[in-house]
């Protein structure tokens, strides 16, 4: 055998044994390099083949490809166990560890009560109308039949635009842009936000939101208005709700009325949340006033109908026991996260 054969069998036992040796990706690197590498003797055994005399060469050639082919061939075998051992010990990718749980977002409270009284009031065949934020003095009060000298058309209540438009103080104005589009029957619900000059605090915000009934049809009655009313409390708030309707005042509603829920919290028995009342405020309601009907070019003689508005932080503090409105407002994720 010649000197050439006898260093490469040399060097093929000596690198098997290395590479076999290392436990980590950095000692089988060291035993590639040591083989392979620059200074590897590898690399010193290909220029001292091309030294060799002519008839030795083709021998020594194929011997030493085939160590070579052999050798890599076992440094990526041990590669592959090395990280497969990674996967149990900690090192590299540990296919044990749990999953990280991706964050999602969630509905506000405040959404959460609009999509679910808008659900209800959709059973009962209304549909979704909106309006603009920014509204005319005319669809905010004058159409709606509120007298020039009302107070909620004060500036100090109302927040007006330089061009005289204003922020709307209720959705009741988006009844006007529905009938002055469309002829009778009307049956929807706007819900929206509104904002009113109010100085904030546990039950007041500068802006709020409604939601806006509106049904006008042929002999509508007061009775409808009272059964829309008691079916929306009880799919809202469960079987055992009562509604109870009290006279009131609103200039675009002949006759009015103030609603209420029976407390859900003492079922009408009377406790702080009720001021022992045993009855919670919801928001107004009455018969469109013909004056109203007139105004969008409805004849009052062949049309009658209902209106009713509501406030969503309201029901909103009422159905999840929220105690002050400014915590909707405020961000907190740790707050808003419970819903
Ligand atoms: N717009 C009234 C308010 O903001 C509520 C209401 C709506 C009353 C519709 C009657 C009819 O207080």
């Amino acid at each position: 055998m010649s000197a050439f054969i006898e260093k490469l069998k040399a060097a093929r036992e000596d690198g098997a044994k290395n590479i076999c040796a290392a436990s980590d990706p950095q000692s089988l690197e060291a035993a590639r390099a040591a083989l392979f590498g620059r200074n590897g003797v590898f690399t010193a055994l290909g220029k001292e083949l091309g030294a060799l005399p002519a008839e030795e060469k083709p021998a020594a050639g194929k011997s030493l490809n085939d160590a070579k082919r052999e050798l890599s061939a076992l440094l990526d075998e041990t590669a592959a166990k090395i990280a497969g051992q990674g996967a149990s010990t900690g090192e590299g990718i540990d296919l044990t560890l749990p999953g990280r749980r991706r964050r999602t977002g969630h509905k506000h409270p405040v959404s959460i009560v609009i999509d679910d009284c808008v659900a209800i009031f959709r059973r009962m065949g209304f549909i979704v109308a909106e309006g603009p934020e920014i509204e005319t003095v005319f669809n905010n009060f004058d159409a709606l039949n509120t007298p020039q000298d009302h107070p909620s058309r004060d500036p100090a209540d109302t927040f007006y635009f330089e061009d005289g438009r204003l922020l709307r103080t209720q959705t009741s104005p988006v009844q006007i842009r529905v009938m002055e589009k469309q002829s009778p029957p009307v049956r929807i619900v706007a819900p929206g936000r509104c904002f009113r000059r109010d100085t904030p605090d546990a039950t007041h915000s500068a802006n709020f939101h409604q939601i806006e009934g509106l049904y006008v049809d042929k002999g509508v009655s007061m009775s409808d208005l009272k059964s829309v009313l008691l079916y929306f409390a009880k799919e809202l708030m469960g079987p055992d709700v009562e509604i109870r309707l009290r006279p009131h005042f609103f200039p675009f509603t002949e006759p009015s009325v103030e609603y209420d829920f029976s407390c859900v919290m003492c079922a009408g028995k009377g406790c702080r949340v009720c001021k022992q009342s045993g009855w919670l405020e919801i928001s107004g309601a009455g018969m469109v006033n013909p004056a109203v009907l007139r105004n969008v070019g409805y004849d009052p003689d062949e049309w009658s109908g209902f209106a009713f508005g509501m406030g969503i932080e309201r029901i909103a503090m009422i159905r999840y026991r929220i105690s002050d409105i400014r915590l909707l407002y405020e961000n907190e994720t740790r707050f808003l996260e419970q819903f």
